[in-house]
């Protein structure tokens, strides 16, 4: 098994970089905030397929997070992590502190219009920002061909392509489908907050959403069924849903009645961990 490198400095990151380059190696890059599990594994299979080396990335962004949110707890091993992405045979993890990626002064920030007004953008204020503010750092830091974001952050990904787009930014970005645990719960890192019986609680919400998809391709009105659906979330336990809506897939604006291309998103509490989802309507 190759050896994983390590390395903590864009200077470094930028040196390993320009070898791959030297050497002709395609560059595939994907950032995330540790706590791996096989969502994120996936991504680095996918972006093995597509290129020669493969960049992985692990940043607990602390912009990306709201001041009653879970940054101080969200879980971090980096030990393990870099175990997993070496026995996949990942080429360099960059693993930058806190100080490399927003030195004393930082002031720059990303924003991406209309596409974040909505959905989670409405429950986490400043959170869209924070995230295209580290991903834009990150792709002009690596550089790659391409990037690998999971569709389980749906409105991510369709925030990361606008920005990609605006700012003319040479990279391809690719989505990889959602990874689901036996039940249908979406991998997160974000699971591992849930005690055995919320996490069985949990598995109610792919269920709902499932069904709920069904009878939106129905054609039918959307408002009635969409709350039936949040009805059965909070008779399923759970105890509070920010959104469970019907939005047209492109502009993740609410559409009355399912048209292509359409997308059911959700976030849903059970006890203080926010679960989010997303299906594909018509
Ligand atoms: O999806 C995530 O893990 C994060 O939002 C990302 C894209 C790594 C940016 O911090």
């Amino acid at each position: 098994m190759p050896e994983l490198q390590i390395v903590r400095t864009v200077a470094d990151l930028r040196a390993v970089v320009a070898q791959y380059r030297r050497s002709g190696a395609g560059i595939g890059l994907v950032p995330t905030m540790g706590a791996l599990h096989d969502g994120h594994l996936t991504l680095v299979r996918s972006a093995k397929l597509d290129n020669a080396r493969v960049i992985a990335t692990i940043f607990v962004n602390p912009k990306q997070f709201g001041p009653t949110e879970d940054l101080a707890r969200y879980p971090r091993d980096e030990a393990a992590d870099a175990a997993m992405l070496k026995e996949l045979g990942t080429d360099l993890l960059f693993a930058p502190d806190l100080e490399e990626m927003y030195p004393e002064g930082f002031a720059t920030s990303v924003s991406v219009g209309a596409l974040t007004q909505s959905l989670e953008g409405l429950s986490r204020p400043g959170f869209f920002t924070g995230v295209a503010t580290v991903v834009t750092k990150l792709l002009l830091q690596a550089l790659p061909d391409r990037a690998y974001f999971g569709e389980k952050d749906f409105q991510q990904l369709q925030v990361v392509r606008r920005m990609v787009r605006d700012l003319n930014l040479p990279v391809g970005i690719v989505a990889v489908p959602t990874i689901r645990e036996a039940d249908g719960l979406a991998m997160s890192s974000r699971n591992r907050y849930l005690s055995p019986a919320q996490r069985k609680m949990a598995g109610a919400l792919p269920q709902i959403m499932h069904e709920t998809v069904a009878e939106l391709r129905n054609g039918q009105i959307a408002s009635p069924i969409i709350a039936k659906a949040k009805g059965r979330l909070h008779q399923a336990g759970f105890d509070r849903v920010d959104y469970l809506e019907l939005c047209d897939e492109t502009s993740l604006q609410p559409i009355p009645v399912a048209r292509a291309p359409s997308r059911l998103l959700v976030a849903a509490y059970v006890g203080g961990t926010r679960l989010i989802d997303n299906w594909p309507v018509v």
